[in-house]
């Protein structure tokens, strides 16, 4: 749940437009990643969807409902920031079962007894490799990489209508990235839960999507189904992304055909 539907999406900065008369369908159950260089309007667009900004012009629909102008809270979305903080809480630890944590804290307001939350959060902790020994401390105290795996952690041990996941493997080392990749992925298959995946890497997008949007410049270039993309580009900017691509592919495993 739900479909998501951008209908002529406009959102400017000053003289800056961020995202250009975007008109997409998410589909129910969808994950959906948008692939494209930096500054192309990727992060603009989560925000748009999770309402921490509004349009300028344009419909955001959720499962057919006009949601311009419904706060976050009200959207059922979880948003993993790009970044370094992520939006954790500073001056909370990263997990305590019976108290205010980092990783406790959305099953805490729901009002979760202790044994649901340790049940709840240990899976996704144990999923995503997260040592007890980070437990005790506090976002200051991490490294960028476990920052990004407990913001990620806070987000699935509550999973919510639609995830909106902002670049959230770019701190990690490749072994954690494939691991969290495969996890993020088992957790779609479980829950189905409509999700929009940015990133930067084509790969990702390829492993991860079950439709890809190519962003460029505010506009969605092309959309499809990675197949798609790699075989029908729809323009010179998408056939040099995925030359890129498969060039880092052949650099990686020289040989292969
Ligand atoms: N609050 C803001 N005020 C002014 N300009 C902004 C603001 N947020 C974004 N922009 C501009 O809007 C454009 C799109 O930014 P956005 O953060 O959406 O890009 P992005 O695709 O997420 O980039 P990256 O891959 O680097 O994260 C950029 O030109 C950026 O400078
Ligand atoms: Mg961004």
């Amino acid at each position: 749940m739900p479909e998501i539907v951008l209908q002529g999406v406009t959102k400017r900065f000053g003289s800056v437009t961020a995202v250009e008369d975007l008109t997409a369908r998410i589909l129910d159950r969808e994950f959906f990643v948008v692939v494209g260089p930096t500054g192309c309007g990727k992060t603009t667009l989560l925000k748009l969807l999770a309402g921490l900004l509004q349009p300028d012009q344009g419909k955001i629909y959720f499962d057919g409902t006009v949601v311009n102008g419904l706060p976050p809270r009200e959207r059922g979305v979880r948003m993993v920031f790009q970044g370094q903080d992520y939006a954790l809480y500073p001056h909370l630890e990263v997990y305590d079962p019976r108290r205010w944590s980092n990783l406790s804290f959305p099953l805490k307001l729901r009002g979760e007894r202790a044994s649901r939350i340790q049940a709840r959060v240990e899976g996704v902790v144990r999923r995503l490799g997260i040592p007890p020994a980070l437990f005790s401390r506090r976002p200051g105290e991490l490294s960028a990489g476990q920052k990004q795996r407990v913001a990620l952690g806070r987000a699935m041990v509550l999973p919510p209508k639609v995830f909106l996941l902002d670049e959230p493997l770019s701190h990690l080392d490749p072994p954690a990235r494939a691991r969290a990749r495969q996890e993020i992925r088992r957790l779609h298959h479980e829950l189905r839960t409509t999700t929009v995946y940015v990133t930067h890497d084509l790969a990702e997008a390829f492993l991860l999507g079950d439709r890809v949007a190519v962003m460029r410049a505010g506009k969605f270039v092309q959309v499809g189904t990675p197949k798609e993309i790699r075989d029908h580009p729809a323009d010179a900017f998408v056939a040099e992304f995925v030359r890129a691509y498969q060039e880092g592919l052949k650099q990686a495993f020289p040989g292969a055909p």
